[in-house]
């Protein structure tokens, strides 16, 4: 088969990339920019879409416009790569019947509940980045492609820009930091989804369309989070909760946003590991 996947220098791109490398499936990488493996394609650019999607048996979209907080400035620009270009994909995925496998968030929630969300709980962005990630799913539905949409939250690995990242740098320089407590959700360690994107690929499970939530399990809040990247570091830095009101930012956060990862689990048949277990992993360097 052959799969595109866009957005290949990002965190789980990067993932998707590393664990693809012994595939007898033929993998062609792509990003804004031009690197060594990685040829250039614009997602919001139709044309370039459609040549590069010619022929393909699936699409990984891996591509987005990823900053929370500069999505409220910057809404439109946000929306032309989270709602329209995914819309251009799913048409060129129609187009040369093949599958779509897009990547959304917890984001699209609003955070006000108290049970996990299952994949059929409304949605109800509370900032422009949600919104925007939103119709993307929307457009994808639209289109009539075949797709499959997996809703996953707090990502994080050893390359890019995120949480882990810039803890592991914090908690190695300063004595004493103060991170959120009353944000609620589960961390997702990229190279996990990409393992179960591989994981579809390789066993042939591309009919089994739809939405799916994939975090990994269990239940933290930022606070949590970092404490335990801190302890497992070996670092000595003082991490002390706080509430957000403490740091406001741009974008408001729900409050909420654990996954129910039920419906998954069942239909592909995969173990969701603990975020504790992942995280571990990856500062083992399991995946290097
Ligand atoms: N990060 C999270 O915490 C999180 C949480 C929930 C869901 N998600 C979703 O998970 C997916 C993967 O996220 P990630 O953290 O791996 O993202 P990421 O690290 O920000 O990577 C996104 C990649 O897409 C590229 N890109 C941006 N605009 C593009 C365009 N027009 N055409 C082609 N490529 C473009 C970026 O290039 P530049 O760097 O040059 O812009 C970057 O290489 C996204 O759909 C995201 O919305 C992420």
């Amino acid at each position: 088969m052959k799969i595109i996947v866009t957005g290949a220098m990002g965190q789980l791109g990067h993932a998707v990339r590393k664990l693809s490398s012994g595939s007898d499936h033929t993998f062609v990488f792509t990003d804004m920019n031009e690197s060594e493996g990685v040829s250039r394609l614009d997602i919001t650019d139709s044309e370039a879409v459609k040549s590069m999607t010619d022929g393909a048996d699936v699409i990984v979209n891996c591509a987005a416009y990823t900053d929370v907080n500069g999505a409220e400035a910057n809404e439109s620009v946000a929306m032309k790569v989270n709602a329209e270009a995914p819309g251009i994909l799913a048409e060129a995925a129609r187009e040369a019947g093949a599958l779509l496998m897009h990547i959304s968030t917890d984001y699209v929630f609003d955070g006000k509940g108290n049970v996990p969300y299952d994949e059929d709980a409304q949605p109800s962005p509370v900032n422009a980045y949600g919104r925007t990630k939103l119709e993307g799913e929307k457009a994808i539905a639209a289109s009539g492609c075949r797709y499959m949409i997996f809703r996953t939250s707090w990502l994080y690995s050893d390359v890019g820009k995120n949480f882990y990242l810039t803890m592991n740098r914090l908690t190695a320089e300063k004595p004493e930091i103060k991170v959120v407590m009353d944000q609620t959700g589960t961390p997702t360690n990229a190279y996990d989804l990409a393992f179960l994107l591989c994981h579809i690929i390789e066993n042939g499970m591309l009919d089994k369309t739809g939405i799916y939530n994939y975090s990994n399990d269990g239940v933290c809040s930022w606070y949590d989070f970092a404490r335990e990247i801190n302890y497992m570091l070996g670092h000595t830095c003082r991490v002390e909760p706080c509430m957000t009101d403490e740091f406001p930012t741009p974008a408001q956060r729900p409050q909420y946003s654990v996954l129910d990862k039920s419906k998954i689990k069942r239909t592909f048949g995969v173990d969701v590991p603990h975020w504790r277990e992942s995280l571990q992993l990856l500062i083992d360097e399991h995946y290097n």
